[in-house]
This record gives structure tokens, C-alpha cells and sequence, in this order.
């Protein structure tokens, strides 16, 4: 079930940062004014990607990858690279995108002029998309492959 909820919520958390990170791109570039809709997508994609790391966690007490981490211990999946992935790259570089996304987020409401609000955020979320897209393991995800 809660695979499931984070599974799908994914999709969600994708959307939205691929959206915010397009719209801050456009509005840096388009030296457009900050406005309302501006702040509103961008702390939507800090709220769900937030709501993401808390399932992710749920998820990973409960997961396979756990278990076998504790039958087998830390060795076991450190030196298996699927294993790996799993357990340490994917919710490390994940805790990680949502980190930039925070400095972001938080980073942005500093700036004064509009153009420096876009581009602060322009360049964190561009980073926290790469490593989400880096790490979603597209071959399972809803049975893509
Ligand atoms: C923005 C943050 C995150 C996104 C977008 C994300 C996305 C995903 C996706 C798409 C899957 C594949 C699900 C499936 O095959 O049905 C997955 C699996 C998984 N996620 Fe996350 N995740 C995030 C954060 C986290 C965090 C923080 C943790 C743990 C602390 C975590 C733990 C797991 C585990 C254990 C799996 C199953 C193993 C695997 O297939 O890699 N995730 N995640």
C-alpha cells in the first residue's frame, strides 16, 4: 500500500517540479515579473516533494531492501549495485534534491528583484530535477519497462 502511495505520488512530485522549474526558467529568461501564480508553484513543488521524503521514509522501514539490509547486513548491499541503489543512492540523493529545493525555496524570498528570484530558483530546482530524475528507477516504476 504505502509502495503504492509512493509510487503514484511520484508522478505528482515529478509534474510539479518539472512545471516549476520550467516556469522559473521562462520567467528569468522572459525578465518577467515574480507574481503571485510564481510563488504559489514553487512552494507547491516544496510541499510535495516534502510530503515524498516522509512516505519515502515509511516506505523504507517496511521495504524488502530493509529487511534484506538486516538479515544481511550493510556489506551485503554495498557491494550488490541494484542493492546499493536501493537502500543508500536513491533516498540519499533524494533527501538531497528536496534539500536544494528547500535552499532554494527559502534562498529565493531574499532576493529583491524579481529576476534574482527566478534565477535563485531556476538553479537549485534545475539541480534537485536532475537527481530526481537520476534516481527514479525508471525500469520498475509503473511498469515502464
Ligand atoms: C523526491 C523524492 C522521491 C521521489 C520522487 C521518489 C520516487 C520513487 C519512485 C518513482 C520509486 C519506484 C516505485 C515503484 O517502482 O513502484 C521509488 C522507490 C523507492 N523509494 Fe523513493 N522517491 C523519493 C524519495 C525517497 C526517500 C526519501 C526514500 C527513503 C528514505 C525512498 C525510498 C524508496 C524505496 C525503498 C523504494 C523501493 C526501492 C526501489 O525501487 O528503488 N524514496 N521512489
Amino acid at each position: 500500500m504505502i509502495k503504492l502511495i509512493h509510487s503514484y505520488w511520484a508522478i505528482i512530485v515529478l509534474t510539479i517540479i518539472v512545471l516549476a522549474t520550467v516556469n522559473a526558467l521562462v520567467g528569468y529568461f522572459s525578465k518577467k515579473e515574480f507574481k503571485d501564480k510564481d510563488l504559489r508553484i514553487s512552494l507547491f513543488a516544496l510541499i510535495t516533494t516534502h510530503i515524498q521524503v516522509l512516505i519515502g521514509l515509511g516506505y523504507y522501514f517496511m521495504s524488502p531492501v530493509y529487511q534484506t539490509m538486516k538479515a544481511n547486513g550493510m556489506g551485503y548491499i554495498m557491494k550488490d549495485a541494484e542493492l546499493r541503489k536501493q537502500a543508500v543512492e536513491h533516498p540519499i540523493m533524494m533527501i538531497l534534491a528536496v534539500v536544494f529545493i528547500t535552499i532554494g525555496f527559502s534562498k529565493h524570498k531574499k532576493k529583491e528583484s524579481d529576476n534574482d528570484k527566478f534565477k535563485t530558483i531556476t538553479m537549485f530546482y534545475t539541480l534537485a530535477l536532475i537527481f530526481v530524475l537520476a534516481m527514479i528507477p525508471w525500469s520498475t516504476w509503473l511498469g515502464l519497462s
